[in-house]
């Protein structure tokens, strides 16, 4: 088909890691297996409008976030062009206007690859379903978090909800290195509309952009370990999720986090992303478990910041505790009040 100009727009959600993903191989293929809570509130809406031209030497597109023209942005969205060329073979017969913007704040320190990539991915799905043949919603999806991976590697887990894993994985069906697919196991109601609440300890730019981070894999000591156990841990969250053990969730997901700011102390070179207001909420999240019988437990991405993760029947009680005793630990007392989300959607 030959279709001169259009547009389509996607909102898409950030996701939170269980198992986390810290170390890949060439053409963005993930060392380990992970899993992730698809987020509701956090997420990028991303208008694609592209109109034919005459050149087709080269890439052409303009970038903005929030009406203003970012060209800061620009190598990004060329490097992932480039990656995702041999897989939409129009990306040159198009001038493209990418129009973006997020439902969290500015430099907050969430990151926006994985909703920005994935909402962008799907755009540009949505332009070659346009253009060639009839392709099915599962194939679309597929292809999409396949190019959404090429962008940022956890990015293709932002598409569905409300569990998604990326990589192979043995015991998990359908599981695959190139694209997230759906959890496809039972879910215990406890895990249901689980709540995610982020604490903005450091909003600042991040101190190990998440390549670097994934570089210092290579050659670390501990890699081979850490990779085994991801992929066990994964298999040890089937029976958590099936059965709503919330003690072994909290023990699985803690020492998660911890095992990824783990691997960044022990590389070389070597770095604390942690601030003394990340060990403060912590340490307080434990003495709240210890003194209430609450399950609520905490994960942490790259950074300092904090994801406060609960269940849904303690959702007053937790948010009470997160207002009165964590937000003077986070910058200008600011949090984001999130949950466990279904997925991407065509607007
Ligand atoms: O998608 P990337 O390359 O930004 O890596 C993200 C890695 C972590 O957020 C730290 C963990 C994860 O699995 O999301």
């Amino acid at each position: 088909k030959s279709i001169n100009n259009g547009s389509f727009t996607w909102s898409s959600p950030s996701n939170i890691a269980l198992v986390k993903y810290w170390g890949k191989k060439k053409d963005q293929i993930p060392e380990n297996p992970s899993i992730s809570f698809t987020l509701d509130n956090c997420k990028t809406t991303t208008k694609l409008s592209f109109s034919k031209k005459d050149n087709q030497n080269e890439f052409s597109f303009d970038v903005f976030l929030d009406d203003e023209k970012k060209d800061d942005f620009k190598s990004k969205i060329e490097t992932f062009f480039k990656r995702i060329e041999a897989y939409l073979p129009f990306l040159k017969d198009y001038h493209f206007k990418i129009e973006t913007s997020n439902t969290f704040p500015h430099s907050s320190g969430i990151a926006s690859s994985a909703s920005g990539m994935s909402a962008l991915a799907l755009c540009l799905m949505s332009v070659e379903k346009e253009l060639s043949e009839a392709i099915s919603d599962t194939l679309f999806i597929q292809k999409a978090s396949f190019l959404a991976r090429l962008g940022s590697g956890s990015a293709c887990r932002s598409l569905e909800g409300d569990l998604v894993v990326w990589g192979n994985h043995a015991e998990i069906d359908g599981s695959s290195d190139l694209y997230g697919v759906k959890y496809p196991f039972e879910v215990h109601q406890n895990f249901k509309n689980y709540n995610d609440t982020i604490l903005l300890v450091d909003k600042g730019e991040k101190q190990v952009s998440s390549t670097v981070g994934h570089n210092l894999m290579y050659g670390h000591p501990f890699a081979a370990q850490r990779f085994d156990q991801a992929a066990e841990n994964l298999s040890n969250i089937k029976s958590i999720l099936k059965t709503g053990d919330l003690d072994a969730f909290i023990a699985l997901v803690e020492s998660e986090a911890l095992t990824l700011h783990a691997m960044m102390m022990t590389s070389m070179p070597y770095f604390i992303l942690m601030k003394p207001n990340t060990m403060e909420i912590i340490n307080k999240i434990w003495a709240f478990r210890e003194a209430t019988n609450s399950k609520v437990c905490f994960t942490l991405d790259a950074g300092a910041n904090v994801h406060v993760l609960y269940p849904e029947n303690e959702t007053e009680e937790v948010q009470g505790f997160i207002k009165t005793e964590l937000a003077i630990y986070c910058q200008k007392g600011e949090y984001i009040n999130d949950k466990v989300g279904f997925g991407a959607k065509l607007i």
